[in-house]
């Protein structure tokens, strides 16, 4: 901690609102970025911290990277925006081509928007446009899980007044009924998928017996439950939930907001866990966290089947957004799948995580910590709570920022994601930190 004085009270104000923060207690106690390099961000004081969580799972080649922010600049001074409705650019066809190379195959119809929020939002309408396109609209219902984050967005479909708007994803708000989530009190502290838990998949057939299968759209599930504090997947579950997707024709939609770009060894988990889904979200590290922008992608048959049942020069797919495949976006983009695939960062990634995860379980027997998870390059440590439930671990990530650590809390849990292609001794340095801050707690 250095004893510099910051300058954040002469710039706060009262108008900036911010996002799942408790802004009072923030203008109190002000933490507040102003540069980043590599592995580290500075505050304001002119402290070093260390990204322990690559931003918000965005910056996976660590920050500042020049070869990105020098293609959005060329490319802003070439062309700074064009609108994706009746027009494009030649980067956006780029982006979808490179991103379909580190795809599952077929899954190669790329669908362009700027948030994970929306990527789910879009995921849903193709799979209501799908089955509508297949004369099976009664399939309107989603299935998703407990403890699952999929943005913040509730469809703006229930909100619209425009008809075109609505038809094609009639029901309105999409009805969802929910899987149980995975945590099991018997697999505290496997480290990688736990032994025990792939029954929990059969939630769903009691799902399909109770709703009819005849009635459920998609199944969508995160690989690894992210925000929620790092639920890796029983053994076997996910390929359970695959077979029974495919036992009643439902679409299995894989929010691979988190997981994408190597954070599990592959570039996309549903390869690291050899699953195949029909749809997948993507986001965060899509631009290194540079520039908003995600896709969801499309399985072909799905997307033949939207586009052929509509007429001669007749709108698809009534849905997109001003800033979908926004030039600059795709410039970044493209930097970073350049840079993804020049410096391996997926196998460094991987390579790494063996270390990571050696130090993150050793974490164990320090009294506080309750429960240990990890997988890959992502990890969640759960904090026994105080009187007041995540009291501890809103205090805990606001003492790690002190003591140069940046990491994300939900709830009292601490979740870490490494930047991929950092190294041991940025490994030694983050758990020094942790391990030190976690002792000092009674
Ligand atoms: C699995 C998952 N889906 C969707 C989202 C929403 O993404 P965004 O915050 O970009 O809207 C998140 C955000 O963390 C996420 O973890």
């Amino acid at each position: 901690m250095s004893n510099n004085q910051k300058y954040s009270s002469h710039i706060l104000n009262d108008n900036f609102w911010l996002p799942f923060t408790p802004n009072g207690d923030f203008r109190l106690d002000p933490k507040l970025f102003t540069q980043a390099d590599k592995f580290y961000y500075q505050d304001d004081a002119g402290n070093r911290i260390l990204d322990g969580v690559s931003g918000l799972f965005t910056s996976a080649l660590g920050h500042r990277r020049q070869a990105i922010s020098d293609a959005i600049y060329q490319q802003l001074m070439t062309l700074d925006y064009t609108p994706s409705f009746y027009r494009s650019h030649p980067l956006a066809f780029e982006t979808a081509k490179e991103l379909a190379k580190i795809l599952p195959p077929q899954l190669d119809r790329l669908f362009f928007v700027n948030s994970g929020s929306e990527a789910i939002d879009s995921a849903l309408k193709v799979a209501l446009a799908y089955q509508r396109a297949r004369k099976q609209s009664s399939r309107t219902l989603f299935i998703s899980r407990e403890r699952a984050y999929h943005g913040v967005n509730f469809g703006g479909v229930a909100l619209s007044g425009l008809t075109n708007n609505r038809r094609q994803f009639a029901g309105s708000w999409p009805q969802v009924v929910h899987l149980r989530h995975t945590w099991l009190e018997e697999n505290r502290f496997q480290r990688g998928q736990p032994q025990s838990g792939d029954y929990l998949a059969d939630d769903l057939q009691r799902l399909v017996e109770l709703h009819g299968a005849e009635n459920i759209a998609a199944c969508v599930i995160e690989p690894i439950a992210g925000s929620t504090g790092v639920l890796v997947p029983p053994k076997g579950y996910l390929e359970r939930i695959r077979l029974l997707c495919d036992r009643y024709d439902i679409l299995l939609i894989m929010d691979e907001v988190i997981c994408g770009f190597g954070r599990t060894g592959k570039a996309f988990a549903s390869q690291t866990f050899a699953i195949r889904p029909d749809i997948i979200t993507l986001a965060k590290a899509l631009t290194n966290g540079t520039q908003p922008m995600a896709a969801v992608a499309v399985d072909r048959r799905i997307y033949d089947c939207i586009v052929n049942a509509a007429g001669e020069q007749e709108i698809e797919f009534f849905h997109g957004y001003t800033w979908s495949a926004h030039p600059a976006a795709c410039a970044a983009a493209l930097a970073t799948l350049r840079l993804y695939q020049e410096e391996n960062t997926f196998a460094n990634g991987e390579k790494l995580s063996p270390y990571f995860l050696d130090n993150l379980f050793e974490l164990q027997g320090i009294p506080i910590i309750s429960d240990i998870r990890g997988f890959g390059l992502l990890g969640g440590i759960e904090l026994q709570p105080t009187e007041k439930p995540g009291q501890r671990g809103y205090q805990l990530q606001k003492k790690l920022f002190e003591r140069g650590l940046h990491l994300k809390s939900t709830g009292d849990t601490l979740i870490l994601a490494p930047i991929l292609s950092a190294d041991p001794a940025y490994i030694d340095e983050l758990f020094s930190i942790l391990r030190q801050v976690l002792s000092e707690e009674k």
